[in-house]
């Protein structure tokens, strides 16, 4: 079940490097910031960060620490994210091929991992959470954001299936009150939760980042005009300009290892 739903990760991300390459919400999306001031990188660290996609937030932090691997699943992704750091003359970021759920370092390597938009993908969470806590030195800090859904079960089952329906690798999303659980369960220390940080997307740019086939995207809309009541002030639909827009909510949560 793991290994298909890393092949799915690959088929997916493998042909959309250049659109994560150039998504706003990615590439400028308030969660970036946010993210980098809670962190507070320091000039003598080695930083890690998983599932970098296009690179953005290893990007973002590698002029600010002494080194920065970028991994990732999916080779197409390391590439892009090589060739714009070159472009930006990001000489202390280097790429590295890794499954966030079997990390390819020793223990107690990184004073920082981040880990930014991509947790919603991994099949076995708490193994990814274990082999970020297992490289990270004691002390160090990990900095993290996703998406969030609402706590009701049903709504929940039905964010992730719309989700999955635009992505077939898209695993699932999780309420905040969950993540900041399943960190704490491997021994990590929430110390700063942003607030909730809301985005929102043009319907048809968001599906064809993912190459949602035509008969699909109109499968979401209709899902989108019949959502539960739970779900009405998460993704807010809004018609407008002959498309349909919506928002997703993000947290960023930076927690330390004792
Ligand atoms: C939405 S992109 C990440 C965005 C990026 N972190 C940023 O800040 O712009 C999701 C990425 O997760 C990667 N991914 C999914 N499952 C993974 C896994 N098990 N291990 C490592 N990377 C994974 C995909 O290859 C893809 O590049």
């Amino acid at each position: 079940m793991s290994d298909e739903q890393k092949a799915k990760v690959k088929a997916q991300f493998g042909g959309s490097a250049e659109g994560y390459a150039t998504s706003d919400v990615h590439a400028k999306g308030e969660s970036l910031e946010v993210l980098f001031n809670l962190v507070k990188p320091q000039p003598e660290w080695y930083a890690l960060d998983v599932a970098t996609g296009a690179g953005h937030t290893a990007m973002m932090f590698a002029p600010h620490v002494a080194r920065i691997v970028a991994s990732d699943l999916t080779e197409q992704m390391l590439e892009k994210t090589a060739q714009l750091a070159a472009e930006r003359g990001l000489t202390n970021l280097e790429t590295q091929l890794a499954d966030a759920e079997a990390l390819p370092f020793d223990d107690n390597m990184f004073d920082l991992v981040t880990c930014r938009i991509a947790f919603h993908h991994f099949p076995n969470p708490h193994k990814a959470l274990s082999e970020i806590v297992r490289v990270l030195k004691p002390g160090g800090l990990f900095g993290f954001t996703d998406n969030v859904t609402v706590p009701e079960k049903q709504a929940a089952g039905y964010y992730n299936a719309y989700e999955k329906l635009r992505d077939p690798s898209h695993h699932w999303v999780y309420p905040q009150v969950r993540l900041v659980s399943m960190l704490e369960k491997v021994g990590l220390k929430v110390e700063a939760t942003s607030d909730t940080l809301i985005k929102e997307l043009e319907f048809h740019k968001w599906a064809d980042r993912q190459n949602v086939s035509d008969a699909n995207k109109e499968k979401l809309l209709d899902m989108m005009r019949n959502i539960p009541d739970a779900l009405q002030p998460l993704f807010a639909p809004r018609w407008a300009d002959g498309t349909m827009y919506f928002t997703l909510h993000e947290v960023v949560l930076v927690a330390r290892l004792p």
